[in-house]
């Protein structure tokens, strides 16, 4: 089967995608898969052969090597944000009739959105999520009603982002505007969401072979402030624990709280969601859902992979196996 690996894209996420694609590409390759990797960028989409770049064809998604016109049996899309997290990318494959290995256009939209996906999921069991506002570019001055609503520390956060580009945590209200003016510089809308003090754990799950697995959770512990890009980046600047050590009873919690929400969001393929146990009542806060979770060798996803005694070339295989079907 040829498939075709989409990576790059148009954000600060953009050498985060392409570690994903090695590690995917060096663990897919085989007898059953050939894996070409595609750059996506703005002006161009190509792939790199020995012998140079050769661009798509977006009329058929094709590639033509040597005089040979060379069409995909599947893609498997590993692009972070816009435009393979967010259903552009899985709108245009629809239109092509060729299957990918994420969720769908709409599911995809709608999760790449934080606010609009905390009110999808608000009301599942045991599953709590923070108190949050959500402001317009025209309300970029406006740190009152911001104050008025919300408690110190807060997130700020662009609404659309990931891996913690543009994020910021705000102690006080002098605080507020230098960190509205960064995120607004990602996004046109940013999500504004109280602290929540706690442990913070992050849970993969993929339906393979039509059953819904759920993968170890892990622990995030860094140093920093929070997780961010460098805590999320840098060899040895957090630790990650895998698995996670939870109680036999927060195990399932966690474990029946990320199957709701793999459900009720519709979700397909391999999605991981984030949480923060919170320190005193020992809840479960909502961060949000990743539906192209990274994938390079120290990513969350291979870690909760090899720690359930998988071997990840099947989870691929059986991903990619799985969109075709
Ligand atoms: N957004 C990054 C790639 C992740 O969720 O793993
Ligand atoms: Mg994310």
């Amino acid at each position: 089967k040829n498939i075709a690996l989409l990576a790059g894209g148009y954000t600060g996420e953009y050498e985060v995608s392409i570690n994903s694609a090695k590690n995917i590409a060096a663990t897919l390759d085989s007898a059953e898969f050939k894996v070409y990797t595609i750059l996506i960028n703005r002006d161009s989409w190509f792939y790199e052969s020995a012998g140079g770049k050769i661009g798509v064809d977006k009329n058929d998604f094709s590639l033509t090597i040597d005089g040979d016109k060379v069409k995909f049996d599947a893609a498997f899309i590993t692009v972070h944000g816009t435009p393979g997290e967010d259903g552009k990318l899985q709108g245009y494959l629809d239109m092509l009739g060729i299957p990918y290995n994420t969720c769908d256009a709409a599911t995809s939209a709608l999760t790449m959105n934080k606010a609009n996906t905390k009110t999808i999921v608000h009301g599942i069991k045991h599953l709590h999520t923070a108190k949050s506002l959500r402001l317009f570019k025209k309300d970029l001055h406006d740190v009152t009603t911001v104050s008025a609503t919300l408690r110190f520390p807060l997130f700020i956060k662009p609404n659309n982002g990931g891996s913690s580009v543009g994020m910021s945590k705000v102690h006080n209200v002098a605080e507020l505007p230098g960190a509205l003016e960064k995120a607004f510089h990602e996004d046109s809308q940013i999500l504004v969401e109280e602290f929540i003090e706690g442990r913070e754990f992050s849970i993969g799950i993929a339906r393979l072979d039509h059953h819904l697995t759920v993968l170890p959770a892990t622990e995030i512990i860094t140093h920093k402030e929070f997780f961010d890009y460098e805590a999320k980046y840098t060899p040895g600047a957090s630790k990650e624990i895998t698995p996670a050590d939870l109680t036999a009873e927060q195990n399932e919690t966690i474990q029946e709280i990320v199957t709701e929400v793999y459900l009720r969001l519709n979700c397909k393929g391999m999605v991981r969601v984030d949480f923060i146990l919170q320190k005193q009542t020992s809840d479960f806060y909502f961060i949000e859902i990743n539906t192209t979770p990274g994938q390079s060798a120290a990513s969350l996803i291979p870690q909760q992979v090899r720690a359930a005694g998988l071997d990840l070339q099947k989870f691929y295989g059986d991903i990619i196996n799985g969109a075709a079907n």
